[in-house]
C-alpha cells in the first residue's frame, strides 16, 4: 500500500511569532520568498502524496487564497511577458489536490488530526507539521514513505535533541533495530527532563495507520490540557508495531523566532540568485 494522503494541521495561533501572526497565518510567513506551508506541500508532493487536507481555523483565509488561481495577476503577468513568474504562480495551484477543513475549537494536535477522519478513511496517511521545515537531498517524507514500504505500519520521524530541550517535544523510547530505526515501545509528550525516557524527539513528520482515529476520539486531554497526538500514538503502539526513524536532513523550527531566522539565512544562501551578494553582505556585518 502507498501513502497517498497527507494532513497538515495549520489551525494554531502562532503566538511565538506575534505580532506578525496577528493577521498573517504563521504558515504563510515567507522563508525568503515562499510561505513555509508551500515548502512542506512540495515535500509531500515529492513523496508521492496526491491529496492534502489542511486543517485551518477562522483566521487563516490567506492559506486558501495562496493555493488558488488569481486570474487578474496571471493576466497581468501574461500581458507583460513575465513568463517565469507566471509559471511559478500556476505551478502552485497545480501542486496537489488541496482540501480544507476548519478545526472549530483549539483543542490540540490530536484533536486537529481527528478532524481528518472522514478525509482519510481506512488507509495509512501522513501528518506534516508545517512549523518544521526540513532541508534534505531526498525529501523527509519520501524517506519516511520508503520506511513505510518496508515496515507497513506507523513510522514516526525523529531526531535526537539536547537533554535540556526534551520538554519541548514528544519523546519516544524504543529498541534500536537498525542504524536509524527504533522499534517504539513508549511515547510521552513534553516530559520534564527527569522523566524523559530518551532524547529522541518527534519532529513533525508522521505516517500513521487509520486505527488512530477511534483512539483520538476517546483519549482525555494530556500535556498543556490539550488532546495530544503523542498520547494517541501511545495507545496505538499497545496494539500495533510502530517505528521511529531518524531521518537525514537539517530541521528548522520556523515557529520560533531564532529557528525562523536560521531558516531564512540558510535558504537564502542556497539560492543561486542571492547567494553571492547575500554572503558578501553578511561578511560586512559579522565581526
Ligand atoms: C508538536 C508535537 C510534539 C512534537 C513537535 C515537533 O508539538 O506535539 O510531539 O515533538 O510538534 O515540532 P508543538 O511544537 O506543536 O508544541
Amino acid at each position: 500500500m502507498k501513502i497517498k494522503k497527507a494532513i497538515i494541521p495549520a489551525a494554531g495561533f502562532g503566538t511565538r511569532l506575534l505580532p506578525a501572526t496577528k493577521s498573517i497565518p504563521k504558515e504563510m510567513i515567507p522563508i525568503v520568498d515562499k510561505p513555509a506551508l508551500q515548502y512542506v506541500i512540495e515535500e509531500a508532493v515529492e513523496a508521492g502524496i496526491e491529496d492534502i487536507l489542511i486543517i485551518t481555523s477562522r483566521h487563516k483565509k490567506a492559506i486558501e487564497d495562496h493555493f488558488d488561481n488569481l486570474p487578474e495577476l496571471e493576466n497581468l503577468l501574461e500581458n507583460t511577458n513575465k513568463v517565469d513568474a507566471l509559471k511559478e504562480l500556476r505551478d502552485i495551484t497545480n501542486l496537489a489536490n488541496i482540501h480544507y477543513i476548519r478545526q472549530k475549537e483549539a483543542k490540540g494536535l490530536g484533536h486537529a488530526v481527528g478532524c481528518a477522519k472522514a478525509f482519510v478513511g481506512n488507509e495509512p496517511f501522513a501528518v506534516i507539521l508545517p512549523d518544521d521545515i526540513i532541508y534534505s537531498s531526498v525529501s523527509c517524507l519520501k524517506q519516511m514513505t520508503r520506511m513505510f514500504d518496508k515496515y507497513q505500519t506507523s513510522i514516526i520521524g525523529v531526531q535526537t535533541v539536547k537533554e535540556n530541550e526534551v520538554n519541548r517535544y514528544g519523546i519516544v523510547s524504543g529498541t534500536k533495530i537498525d542504524e536509524k530505526i527504533y522499534k517504539v515501545n513508549g511515547l510521552v509528550e513534553k516530559p520534564p527532563i527527569e522523566k524523559a525516557p530518551s532524547n529522541i524527539a518527534i519532529v513533525g513528520r508522521y505516517i500513521i495507520t487509520p486505527e488512530i482515529f477511534d483512539i483520538l476520539e476517546n483519549i482525555p486531554p494530556g500535556a498543556l490540557g490539550e488532546i495530544q497526538l503523542t498520547d494517541g500514538l501511545l495507545e496505538l503502539v499497545k496494539n500495533q508495531d510502530m517505528y521511529a526513524y531518524i531521518f537525514d536532513g537539517k530541521r528548522y523550527d520556523t515557529g520560533n523566532k531564532l529557528g525562523y531566522l536560521e531558516a531564512i539565512v540558510d535558504f537564502a544562501l542556497k539560492r543561486e540568485d542571492l547567494r553571492n551578494e547575500f554572503k558578501n553582505y553578511l561578511k560586512t556585518i559579522i565581526d
